[in-house]
């Protein structure tokens, strides 16, 4: 037997205990999020008609490193931490010279990195005295992570999930049920907006930034009673995911290599944040030199086509408006299989690096991410969730421009899911009907339904 190393394996103790916060090394200033009603820079109060206090605060937070509670922590022991693999044999089957890290966020109790984030925000929630809380949902992914916390901290949850994902993933919709939760497909008719929307487009497939409106609209209207919690995109998500690139650190070191580039998928941008972050602080901090690269489908291209500017996060304007590229808040996404990454714009923190050159996007179309995970599966063995794939075509190609070069490149990419309630995705590629949904977009297309603001 070869004592090659396959696994990197931390222990318990070894979870991290603090969150990494990027606003404190963010080398330019944060730009204001903005009342959807007023356009003034938003106030603690308006948040909390959605948001916990503590979680406002953490929002805001310029502190580098944030305590998880020991609850948290506890409860991050089910899964955490999660394994690193080196991908031996898809670098053999690619017979390249560069070495292949992932990071199996796929191994969370429900399969995803959602539940580094939704733990902690169910956490607050409870702390902070609320009983029950409402939340969107693109794949599905997301609604589980949060359906199996609140189920953890006795809370009640009302899930919104994007009606061409709940009619082609129905055993995401069974999992969050066993959960505990309520779900409706959005557009559904559960609210004014989604019977407004409905009623204008009876068949539409919806979005992330209709189901989003949706369960803004439950909270707001709810007198106090819910609260609403989101999946990515805000600053303290993408802090709670801060996880699995600590955890990374450390594993490469326990194979004595550090990577050169840092791959992620990116729909609203947390599980990018997440392992990518940790690694661009070594880069400010320490004079590292990763390239971090986040990869997006060519049919939500947000980051490689959109317009940085102020815009909704959601498509009824009830949401916060945050500088973000954007490619506009009524932009309905073609419905690709990975569904969650079908949002209109993208985290502030990773806009407002991306725009300054700290971190590199590319966008890649849907059949080369199915190529690319079966790839992976048959090489590896995990079938990988389709917005994962889209991390493993740019990891793939990486590793195939090493080839070319001859370079012995590092390479660490994040396996956000596994795929194994996407099977429905593959079957269509096996059947060969996933098509390529590149989307021709112009600055002037997207300019045209912007917010008017004035800042
Ligand atoms: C498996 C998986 N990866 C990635 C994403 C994209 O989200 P984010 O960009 O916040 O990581 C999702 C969203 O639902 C997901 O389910």
């Amino acid at each position: 037997m070869s004592n090659e190393q396959y696994k990197f394996f931390l222990c318990e103790e070894d979870l991290p205990k603090q969150w990494y916060n990027i606003r404190a090394d963010m080398p330019m200033p944060t730009p204001p999020v903005l009342n959807p009603q007023t356009k003034e820079p938003i106030t603690p109060e308006f948040l909390n008609v959605l948001f916990p206090m503590s979680l406002i605060e953490q929002e805001m937070s310029t502190e580098r490193f944030i305590d998880i509670p020991k609850e948290v922590r506890e409860i991050y022991k089910l899964w955490r931490p999660t394994p690193l693999i080196r991908a031996r044999r898809l670098e053999k089957a690619l017979d390249t010279p560069a070495h292949i890290y992932y990071k199996n966020e796929g191994a969370s109790i429900s399969g995803s990195h959602k539940c580094n984030t939704a733990v902690a925000q169910a956490y607050y929630n409870m702390i902070d005295g609320t009983k029950s809380l409402t939340t969107e949902t693109g794949a599905g992914q997301w609604g589980s992570a949060l359906a199996i916390s609140c189920n953890f901290f006795d809370m009640d949850l009302e899930v919104y999930m994007v009606s061409a994902s709940y009619y082609a993933k129905p055993y995401r919709k069974v999992i969050m049920q066993t959960y505990g939760a309520d779900i409706y497909p959005s557009p559904s008719d559960h609210t004014d907006y989604g019977q407004k929307f409905k009623a204008e487009h009876p068949s539409s497939p919806g979005s992330l930034g209709i189901a989003i409106s949706e369960a803004v609209e439950v909270a707001v209207k709810s007198n106090g009673q819910k609260k609403y919690s989101l999946g990515s995109v805000l600053n303290h998500v993408l802090m709670h995911q801060s996880v699995i690139g600590q955890e990374c650190i450390k594993q490469m070191e326990m194979a004595d290599e550090y990577p050169d580039v840092v791959i992620g998928c990116v729909g609203g941008g947390s599980n990018f944040g997440g392992v990518a972050f940790p690694f661009l602080h070594m880069n400010l901090t320490q004079g590292r030199k990763t390239r971090l690269v986040a990869v997006e489908p060519t049919a939500t291209p947000t980051l490689t086509k959109g317009l940085y500017a102020f815009d909704y996060g959601d498509t009824a304007m009830l949401a916060p408006i945050l500088k973000m590229f954007t490619l506009g808040h009524d932009f309905i996404p073609a419905p690709i299989h990975a569904g969650g990454l079908r949002y209109h714009g993208m985290a502030p923190q990773i806009c407002m690096l991306y725009d300054a050159g700290y971190i590199e996007a590319v966008a890649v179309p849907q059949p080369a991410t199915f190529a690319a995970g079966i790839q992976f599966a048959q090489a590896e063995g995990i079938v990988p969730a389709p917005e994962s794939a889209h991390a493993i075509r740019t990891a793939i190609d990486e590793a195939l421009d090493a080839k070319i070069k001859g370079e012995k490149r590092v390479i660490l990419f994040n396996l956000s899911g596994h795929g194994l309630l996407d099977l429905a995705a593959y079957d269509a590629y096996h059947q060969g009907e996933v098509v390529d949904d590149t989307l021709e977009i112009t600055p002037d297309e997207i300019r045209a339904n912007l917010p008017k603001v004035y800042v």
